[in-house]
């Protein structure tokens, strides 16, 4: 399959006064990719979308769409691109249709009434066309904001956390939206903080921590690399010293009640297990054994855990 480069971010160095948000990031998203930036809050994520849509100018580096300079041609570049913001302020007083027609005409696309009736079927919001925005519900209006970043039918479909603050319901139903727009041969790149949607949705992945990226591959690829080895869980309350200390265990923590201990050889290692607990007169529920995942390797990329940040 030929390769075309949708993305293309050279060194960037971004800063918000003396902060520093960005450090000489690249990265490189290509044509039919689901791509995922995943990283805690204040990583630099909603900012690395931000200098690919133009609204953040670099203080270094740049950043290309199509081929094309963000900087040097920035209406060019706006006009492939479909933007969901984190915070998308959706008119107070605009009815779902009109939120779509005006939002498309700031591309200078000028949509059928039918039109927008397709469009919003596509985001089961047909029946709510002439409610106002702000009285939807928060999956809906996700839902409206993305059915308004693609209002001008875009290659490239840019999602920032399109599912924080969503149950699991709309969270899954928002997966299947991102689907289908990969699907019809968009290029998607999405923002997270969730290694769950990361794994489900992406093709690759860049791990980005304090405005850098620290590891960027396909999630098994990741994973496979750092050669982690499986997690054995349990409900139990043991000091981790003493867990670390057991043969096999390569690292070991809680992530509340539960123990989630990385070894080499799980039968063994929870043999051990028990005997420490019935030494210390604790019991041990809930045993499970789970494979590694991008959680684990953001632990072992940054020595930090990304969830309990958030
Ligand atoms: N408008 C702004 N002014 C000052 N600092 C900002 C601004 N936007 C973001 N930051 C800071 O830049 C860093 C990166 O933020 P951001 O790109 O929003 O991260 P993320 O989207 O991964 O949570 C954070 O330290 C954040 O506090
Ligand atoms: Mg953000």
């Amino acid at each position: 399959m030929s390769q075309q480069s949708m993305i293309d971010v050279k060194n960037v160095t971004a800063a918000y006064g003396a902060l520093t948000a960005l450090n000489d990031v690249s990265l490189n998203v290509q044509k039919g990719e689901i791509f995922g930036l995943l990283g805690p809050n204040g990583a630099g994520k909603t900012t690395l979308l931000a200098c690919v849509e133009g609204l953040h100018k670099p203080k270094q580096g740049e950043a290309l769409v199509g081929g094309i300079s963000v900087q040097a041609n920035p209406a060019a570049t706006k006009r492939q691109l479909g933007i969901q913001l984190q915070k998308t302020a959706l008119l107070d007083d605009l009815t779902v249709a009109e939120l779509v027609e005006v939002y498309a005409a700031l591309y200078e696309v000028y949509l059928t009434s039918q039109e927008i009736d397709a469009l919003l079927a596509r985001f089961d919001l047909v029946e709510k066309r002439n409610t106002l925005a702000r009285r939807l519900s928060g999956g809906q209006q996700q839902r409206l904001a993305l059915a308004v970043a693609i209002a001008n039918d875009p290659q490239i479909v840019l999602l920032d956390e399109p599912t924080s603050a969503l149950d699991p319901h709309a969270r899954r139903a928002m997966w299947d939206i991102v689907r289908q727009l990969h699907n019809e041969g968009r290029t998607i790149v999405l923002t997270t903080h969730a290694m769950e949607e990361a794994e489900a949705l992406c093709g690759r992945v860049a791990i980005i921590d304090c405005g850098r990226i620290v590891a960027c591959d396909a999630p098994s690829a990741l994973i496979a690399r750092l050669k982690l080895n499986p997690m054995l869980k349990a409900t139990v309350e043991l000091p981790l010293e003493q867990v670390r200390a057991l043969p096999e265990v390569s690292a070991a923590r809680y992530t509340g009640e539960h123990l989630e201990v990385e070894t080499a050889r799980p039968e063994a290692t929870l043999t051990a297990l028990h005997e420490l607990a019935a030494r210390l007169d604790r019991s041990i529920r809930d045993v499970a054994l789970r494979q590694p995942n991008l959680e684990d390797v953001f632990l072992k990329l940054t020595g930090r855990e990304l969830a309990e940040q958030n």
